[in-house]
């Protein structure tokens, strides 16, 4: 059916799938473009041509069906005459408002991509304001009656849309990030085919609880991180709602498997903010201080940290174990549980053979070898997990962040006989492996590989870790240059010895902001600047933070 009636969009009404603007039927692909731009909505990334961009029309927003045949509908500028074209066998009711004219026309193979508030953020840094600028600091002032002073503020900034490597301050500046989140947005922020897919699934039904009624994407999200956390065995996952969550269930799991109590972690670790995971946790302040009692049965062995202590991987390993040996106790350990590359920490990367070295202690002993992954995980080492950089095969490897590009998932993933040994019922909650981040976190999976996102993050850090390392020529206080793929970092110290520097990363990251450049800080000491910036941030950003950076330590 076809209606011409005033007003000043299309509206396209299929099945009535999507109660936005556009409709579509069901199973077929729609794309609209409003022509002389040749900006196309409503069709998936992998289809978009080279000749087509994004649409900026906000309201003209279309569901997408994906791995379905396309049809077309066009929408023509409305400067111009304005057409609609619908094939002739889509069987789409097509609901033309204002002058439109509909042409009925052939499926096609071209597309566009789907709309969004936000697709038309241009990825460059752009000051417009002071940053803060007034609107950010009057919702800060709000902030302050409403939030728990609890809740900490990195910069008094307030985010009102964001795109790729860009976040959109609401006075309109546009700031080059860095820190992703802290390493939540690897894909980049609001990508189409994630949103696509998180939304494409609330249209259908946002909650059941998976462990009353299921749905697809839980299985199917399991059944990739099977594939790709390492090993080749059969393997088994929860999924959960955060990273603490995550670390919680993997020592709930291996205390279950093995009968024993005790959990082990190396110093300058982080793992979360729950009671277990704060037990966990290397530094007092601000995650522990005055939160306790804490857990008991958890013990702190040294690290491997080369920077610092200078020891060989197996001299640094030989130091962890008897050191868990003596205090702990093997045989009264269910698990050891290490990141690959301690995040908070400082980006430490260990020692070549100390992980593996204490991953045969852990087999040797039945200990359970927990890799906490969640902020080292999904590609942002460039690949799928950091275990991998080091030969490491885990027995249980936790998920998050980066696995939702922003919706709320995390995954305990590991050995099928461990992750059974919990009684029906043990694992769960409300909220884990909820549809729309379920949906997403598949989508993440199907994006890495059709646009190669590993290699995108080799090239961040290829890119950003060649030019910090001519950064540390010119300026004597970076002590430290390391990282892997799109986690990078350096850290401060005194010219010629490892004692750290402080106050360097505050005036850096405050410098930073103010020229629209946001950077993360880390380290026991707080003395290292992380980057987590998304894999497809382009070497124009990467190297214009690199010479704010260079700036900042010029004007220090
Ligand atoms: C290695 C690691 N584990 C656990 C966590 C806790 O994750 P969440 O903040 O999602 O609870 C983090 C967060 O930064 C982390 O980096």
């Amino acid at each position: 059916m076809i209606t011409h009636c005033p007003g000043g969009f299309v509206d396209v009404i299929g099945d009535c799938y999507t109660r936005l603007v556009c409709c579509i039927k069901k199973r077929e692909h729609v794309a609209l473009s409003d022509g002389r731009h040749e900006k196309f909505l409503g069709v998936p990334q992998s289809h978009i041509t080279a000749k087509a961009s994004r649409s900026r029309c906000d309201e003209r927003r279309v569901l997408v069906r994906r791995d379905y045949r396309l049809v077309r509908i066009v929408a023509a500028d409305f400067a111009l005459d304005r057409v609609a074209v619908v094939p002739a066998e889509s069987n789409l009711e097509v609901v033309v408002h204002s002058r439109f004219s509909i042409v009925v026309g052939a499926p096609t193979e071209y597309a566009g991509c789907m709309n969004s508030v936000a697709t038309d953020v241009t990825q460059e840094r752009l000051v417009v304001t002071e940053i803060p600028g007034p609107k950010s600091l009057a919702l800060h002032e709000r902030r302050k009656n409403a939030v728990s002073a609890g809740v900490g503020a990195t910069f008094p900034v307030y985010i009102e849309r964001a795109k790729g490597a860009i976040v959109v301050d609401v006075d309109g500046n546009h700031i080059v990030d860095m820190g992703g989140g802290i390493g939540v947005n690897t894909i980049g922020h609001a990508d189409d085919a994630v949103i696509d897919a998180a939304f494409e699934q609330a249209q259908r039904f946002t909650h059941t609880l998976f462990t009353v009624t299921g749905y697809e994407s839980y299985v199917r999200l399991c059944e990739l991180l099977a594939q790709h956390t390492p090993g080749n065995f059969a393997k088994k996952s929860v999924l959960l709602n955060s990273g603490a969550e995550a670390v919680e269930n993997a020592v709930k799991i291996a205390r279950k498997f093995t009968g024993r109590p005790g959990v082990a972690v190396i110093d300058h670790g982080y793992h979360g903010r729950t009671n277990l995971t704060m037990s966990m946790n290397f530094k007092a302040m601000p995650y522990n201080l005055g939160f306790g009692p804490f857990a008991g049965d958890v013990h702190h062995a040294p690290n491997s940290y080369p920077f610092h202590d200078k020891l060989s991987g197996a001299e640094a390993a030989a130091r962890t174990i008897s050191w868990l040996d003596k205090r702990a106790g093997a045989t009264d350990l269910a698990c050891l549980v290490v990141e690959p590359i301690q995040g908070e920490g400082g980006f430490i990367i260990p020692a070549d053979g100390y992980l593996p070295a204490l991953q045969k202690w852990c087999n040797d002993n039945g200990i359970v070898y927990v890799s906490d992954e969640v902020q080292s995980g999904i590609m942002r080492t460039g690949s799928y997990y950091a275990s991998e950089h080091f030969g490491l095969v885990p027995d249980l490897v936790t998920t998050a962040k980066g696995v939702g590009g922003g919706f709320v998932i995390a995954a305990v993933t590991g050995r099928a006989d461990i992750m059974d040994a919990s009684h029906v019922g043990g694992l769960g909650g409300t909220f884990g492996g909820n549809p729309m981040s379920a949906a997403a976190a598949v989508q993440i999976f199907e994006e890495i590989e059709k646009r190669d996102l590993m290699g995108e993050a080799q090239r961040v850090g290829r890119v950003l870790g060649g030019a910090l390392r001519e950064l540390q020529k010119k300026h004597n206080v970076i002590g430290d240059v390391r990282g892997i793929g799109a986690m990078q970092a350096i850290e401060f110290t005194e010219p010629g010895t490892d004692t750290p520097i402080s106050d360097i990363v505050p005036f850096i990251t405050a410098y930073a902001i103010k020229k629209g450049l946001l950077l993360l800080s880390a380290g026991t000491y707080g003395n290292v600047l992380r980057f987590l910036p998304s894999v497809i941030t382009s070497d124009e950003l990467l190297l214009d933070a690199v010479a704010i950076i260079d700036e900042a330590l010029s004007a220090r």
